[in-house]
């Protein structure tokens, strides 16, 4: 997979004017990439970045490496245990920071999909972080969708695909007419006595309560199905039931077992994110800072 990617960009000698990065094991995030690409378009070359698709250090460092180049970044992942999944953190952690790079000032935005709690924090946490490298914050879009066990949750509907053109117009408008900081941080910052007071102990007991995947050799059949549903390539199917680091959980190597031999107990997972947002609060389903 990594080979088309490098493919594209020896073919493509043009800088590209975005770049979007994004890491979506259940598919709603990369559907928001895939739209912000579109309405984004007009500005010049968007090229997407899937991080599921570099296995290795090398593949992530060729990332870092093309990223550096591109003057605005966007930067997408889902909530999990009321943050970025790791992935995304150790992207965002060994980006150069902005001045060390372009000569232009580089620009950033950040989004995110989530199952009703702590996006705000989440992107908060996000786009502090490239704030503190030099980028400029243009804006931030969350958007409720759906896991696996929220079969009955559409995504995305009429009125994400709205916000997801608005968020598009504001990027574009803010790159005349920049935000201050102070004030985007603060708008995100919007439930932090809230956050800030249940957060480590939610996050915390959230963890603790984390579905453990169980493994039963006796049913499976070495398809490599779960190996190949992993985002993160944590598993291989010979080798089960050895993860290596990373795992996220997101639970789809369970939902592509097509015998049963992978399993956990996702009403259990679906209970501790009610948990989670019974204890910091349930917030609005979409919103644009
Ligand atoms: C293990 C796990 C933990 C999650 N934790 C949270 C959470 O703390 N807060 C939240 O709002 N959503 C949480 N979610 C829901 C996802 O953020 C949400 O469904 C997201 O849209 C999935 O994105 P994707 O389709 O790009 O993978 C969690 C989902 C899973 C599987
Ligand atoms: S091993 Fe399973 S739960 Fe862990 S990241 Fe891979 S697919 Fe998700
Ligand atoms: S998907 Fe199930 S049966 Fe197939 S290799 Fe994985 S655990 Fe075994």
């Amino acid at each position: 997979m990594k080979t088309d990617f490098l493919t594209n960009i020896e073919r493509s000698k043009v800088s590209p004017k975005v770049g979007i990065v994004y890491m979506s094991p259940n598919g709603s995030t990369r559907d928001v990439a895939n739209l912000l690409v579109k309405e984004l378009a007009v500005m010049g070359e968007v090229r997407l970045f899937n991080l599921s698709d570099y296995e290795s250090d090398e593949g992530r460092l060729e990332i870092q490496n093309q990223l550096a180049e591109i003057p605005i970044l966007g930067i997408g992942t889902p909530v999990y245990q009321l943050t970025m999944l790791d992935p995304i953190k150790h992207l965002l952690k060994g980006l150069p920071s902005a001045s060390a790079t372009v000569n232009e000032p580089r620009k950033a935005f950040c989004f995110t999909t989530f199952g009703g709690v702590n996006s705000g924090k989440t992107l908060l946490h996000m786009c502090t972080n490239l704030h503190s490298r030099g980028f400029e914050i243009l804006g931030a879009l969350k958007l409720l969708a759906p896991h696996f066990y929220d079969e009955d949750v559409e995504f995305p509907i009429r009125e994400d695909r709205t916000l997801v053109l608005e968020f598009a117009v504001i990027v574009r408008q803010r790159l005349e007419k920049p935000v201050e900081w102070n004030v985007l941080k603060k708008k995100l910052n919007c439930m932090s006595t809230k956050v800030k007071v249940l957060y480590p102990f939610v996050r915390a007991f959230g963890r603790f309560r984390v579905t453990k995947i169980e493994f039963d050799k006796d049913l499976c059949t070495v398809c490599g199905a779960c190996e190949n549903a992993c985002p993160v390539h944590a598993i291989t199917a010979q080798d089960l039931p050895r993860k290596r680091n990373g795992c996220l959980p997101c639970f789809n190597c369970v939902m592509a077992c097509p015998t049963g031999a992978m399993y956990a107990d996702v009403e259990e997972a679906r209970s501790t994110i009610r948990f989670n947002e019974k204890h910091v609060g349930g917030e609005p389903d979409r919103e644009i800072f």
